[in-house]
């Protein structure tokens, strides 16, 4: 560790275990406190009911999104971001940061669908799949602002709060993974009080290339939070030498729309769905040029 990104990480220890001394609920003239979110029970992934404020929101940070297990096309996508936000946020999750996605469809999603769902995203201890009665779930997912009347049109964003200042702000799934975690670590105001700068700069950054590839940042968006080019499988498999294992109109045919290949039986599909048994190919609505310029940046890729 660098003796620079060292002094930091001891500073940030330090203002976060000075803010977790002031121990108080949301501020007297918030509207946003128990009363507002009502301390309804809901069933985290784990299993263990909790109150929704008292337990989940009361003087913490959170941060929250909505997503369900059935979905086939963004949500996968929005769920391996999380992934992405959780590993840079490293220990503070659980500790500091509290993250929670909770479900649309509570009918189908039980803390065990939800447990299998967490496992394919390697969540740690931090991240809460949150479930519970539907008659529970809907009301509470409309007050935090996600009021979509069917979920296949639900929103992608990110709920962040802090119950301790009142603070609450939503911001988009699909910025930039480090401005995302910039913002969460802002919603604490001694960390606001850091030079943000010098922050920002011991955050790790997202890969860099030599080179700039057109399939490059559609595929750092997109793809990265699931796949790995030649480190190993992650949510779903490593896709060095992609090219060399699938033929091309395979290739097309399963970007373009992974639901239906899967549907019709497809071995291949199938072959891929039992190897990834807790995690879906989303359906992305790649144009055929995106599929063209992702193929070539996995090649590049193979090829380094
Ligand atoms: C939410 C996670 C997720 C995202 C995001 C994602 N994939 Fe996948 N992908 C998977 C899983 C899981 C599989 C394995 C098949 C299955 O279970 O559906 C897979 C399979 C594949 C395969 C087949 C691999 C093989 O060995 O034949 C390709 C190709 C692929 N994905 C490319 C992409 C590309 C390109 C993107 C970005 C545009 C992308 N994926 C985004 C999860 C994801």
């Amino acid at each position: 560790m660098r003796l620079s990104s060292h002094i930091v990480s001891i500073l940030a220890s330090a203002v976060f275990s000075l803010a977790a001394g002031v121990a108080s609920a949301a501020p007297e003239d918030s509207p946003w406190g128990r009363d507002y979110f009502t301390n309804v029970e809901v069933v985290p992934h784990d299993g263990a009911p909790a109150r929704f404020y008292d337990d989940l929101v009361e003087d913490r940070i959170v941060v929250i999104n909505f997503i369900y297990t059935r979905c086939v096309d963004i949500c996968p996508l929005t769920t391996g971001r999380m992934a992405e936000i959780v590993e840079k946020l490293g220990d503070r999750v659980g500790k500091d940061i509290h993250v929670y996605s909770i479900t649309l469809e509570p009918e189908y999603d039980t803390p065990e669908v939800l447990a299998s769902f967490a496992d394919a995203f390697d969540a740690p201890e931090g991240w809460r799949f949150v479930t519970g009665d539907p008659a529970i779930i809907h009301p509470l997912r409309f007050k935090l602002g996600e009021r979509a009347r069917i979920k296949e049109a639900h929103r992608h964003d990110l709920l962040l709060g802090n119950d301790r200042t009142g603070e609450w702000e939503r911001t988009s799934m699909f910025s930039d993974v480090d401005i995302l975690v910039d913002r969460i670590l802002a919603m604490d105001p001694a960390w606001r009080a850091i030079e943000r700068d010098t922050i920002s700069a011991s955050l790790p950054s997202n890969q860099l290339l030599k080179i700039n590839h057109p399939g490059e940042s559609l595929f750092a968006k997109a793809c990265a939070a699931c796949h790995n080019i030649g480190d190993g499988d992650k949510v779903g498999p490593d896709l060095v030498g992609l090219s060399e294992r699938r033929d091309r109109a395979w290739l097309q045919e399963f970007l373009l729309q992974p639901e239906v290949v899967l549907a019709t039986g497809d071995p291949i599909a199938k072959q891929l769905d039992a190897r990834f048994p807790n995690a879906r190919m989303p359906n992305l609505g790649l144009s055929m040029s995106d599929i063209e310029d992702l193929l070539a940046y996995i090649d590049f890729r193979t090829e380094e």
